[in-house]
């Protein structure tokens, strides 16, 4: 198919929902993407935080061809042995006795948590959360979402949300009422503009929920699975939460979302109280069990770590190079570069050099490679996004 004649299907037949890049892709390996003209890319923000371990990671495919020749699907009234394995193995990496309910999304998960802490709170019903976050679409989550900007035109949203701004503990202690149930937060926001959540925050949020039996639910969606140089974004903290959802890079590419709920207050939601026909399919599982051992087995959460501090030096070079950048901040692989600027002109600069990476809050570049982003793909990066900063000039 020609792709002319593609973009007229899309004009035609598909809802304009999303803001497109003229870029047709048709294969994917490792922290490169290739177009129909067959031209490569290297990719610096695989699919939206979904490539942890980069495009199409063999043993996923591996995992994914097993199962789908044995059985795609089990409906969740009954038993299948990949969803077990996959629940015992998170248990394994979260580390406190916990247990999981499977969904196809973030926004789904994140529901999920919406709905527990409601069941939980037993007529406490208000839940906390915090400017610029991002929770998903559906319209508790986006009820939960601290942009209005993504709420235009939705109203009424469900109601019981507080948002507060972020790093701010007086202004979390200000918002607490009788009717307080939970605090949901991502401690580093991805869409927000990679806003990192303090260690003194972090704490302090644990304590009000334990001093006020509240609920703290951390949206690991964007953060988990080792994009931060450890599995989940709240092991830096020395925290444990009530609630954690996942989601993008867990399944390698495939649709998952997944809520883990500390087990003492599990029994919440009991049987017929929620639930999702495709959440933790067997063809999702064995993808998620694949993407779990090649990180352990690949040490990519050393590796993210490392390559995060190699890409960071490398940034802040550039930022002696180009005052236009004011801030350099993240934490592993998940990197955000404040410009004084918009950023739209570098990522389209750098698109045309054969870099993708994007730009949120119109004027932080993100950075969120595969775990496994050699030196040598960082320092390719580095130098093409130096080319975009000069020739774009921003600022300028
Ligand atoms: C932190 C966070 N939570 C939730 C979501 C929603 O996830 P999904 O698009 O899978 O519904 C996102 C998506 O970007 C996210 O970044």
């Amino acid at each position: 198919m020609k792709k002319e004649e593609l973009f007229k299907i899309y004009n035609d037949c598909i809802m304009p929902t999303y803001t497109k890049t003229p870029l047709v892709f048709i294969k994917g390996k490792g922290s490169y993407l290739f177009d129909i003209h067959n031209r490569k890319y290297l990719d610096f923000f695989p699919g939206w935080g979904v490539g942890n371990l980069g495009h199409c990671h063999p043993k996923v495919m591996t995992a994914v061809r097993d199962q789908i020749s044995k059985l795609i699907f089990v409906a969740n009234n009954f038993y299948h042995i990949p969803q077990a394995k996959l629940a015992k193995e998170l248990h394994f990496w979260v580390n406190f006795p916990s247990r999981v309910f499977f969904c196809n999304s973030g926004a789904e998960a994140n529901e999920a948590a919406i709905k527990f802490s409601r069941k939980f709170g037993n007529g406490r019903f208000e839940i906390i959360t915090f400017r610029n976050s991002f929770h998903g679409r559906t319209l508790g989550a986006l009820a939960a979402t601290g942009q209005d900007k993504y709420k235009e035109g939705f109203s009424p949203l469900p109601e019981g949300f507080k948002t507060v701004p972020f790093n701010n503990l007086q202004a979390v202690e200000d918002a607490l009422t009788d009717k307080t149930v939970a605090i949901m937060l991502e401690l580093i926001q991805g869409e927000g503009g990679i806003n990192v959540a303090t260690q003194d925050f972090a704490k302090g949020l644990r304590k009000i929920c334990d001093d006020k039996k509240l609920l703290l639910i951390v949206d690991e969606v964007q953060t988990g699975i080792g994009r931060t140089g450890l599995m989940f974004a709240w092991q830096h903290y020395g925290i444990t939460p009530d609630i954690i959802t996942l989601a993008k890079s867990l399944a390698g590419g495939l649709p998952i979302g997944v809520m883990i709920v500390k087990k003492e207050i599990s029994q919440t939601l009991g049987p017929g109280s929620h639930a999702s026909t495709f959440g933790g399919g067997p063809v999702i599982c064995k993808a998620a069990l694949a993407v779990l051992k090649a990180i352990h087995k690949e040490k990519l959460l050393n590796k993210a770590k490392m390559a995060g501090e190699y890409l960071i030096t490398g940034l802040s070079s550039l930022k002696e190079r180009f005052p236009v950048i004011s801030d350099i901040r993240g934490k592993g692989l998940m990197i955000g570069v404040q410009l004084k600027v918009e950023g739209k002109a570098v990522v389209e600069c750098c698109m045309e050099k054969g870099l993708l990476i994007n730009c949120t809050h119109d004027k932080v570049l993100r950075l969120m490679p595969a775990l496994s982003v050699s030196k040598k793909e960082i320092d390719r990066a580095l130098s093409i996004l130096g080319e975009a900063l000069e020739k774009t000039e921003p600022g300028a």
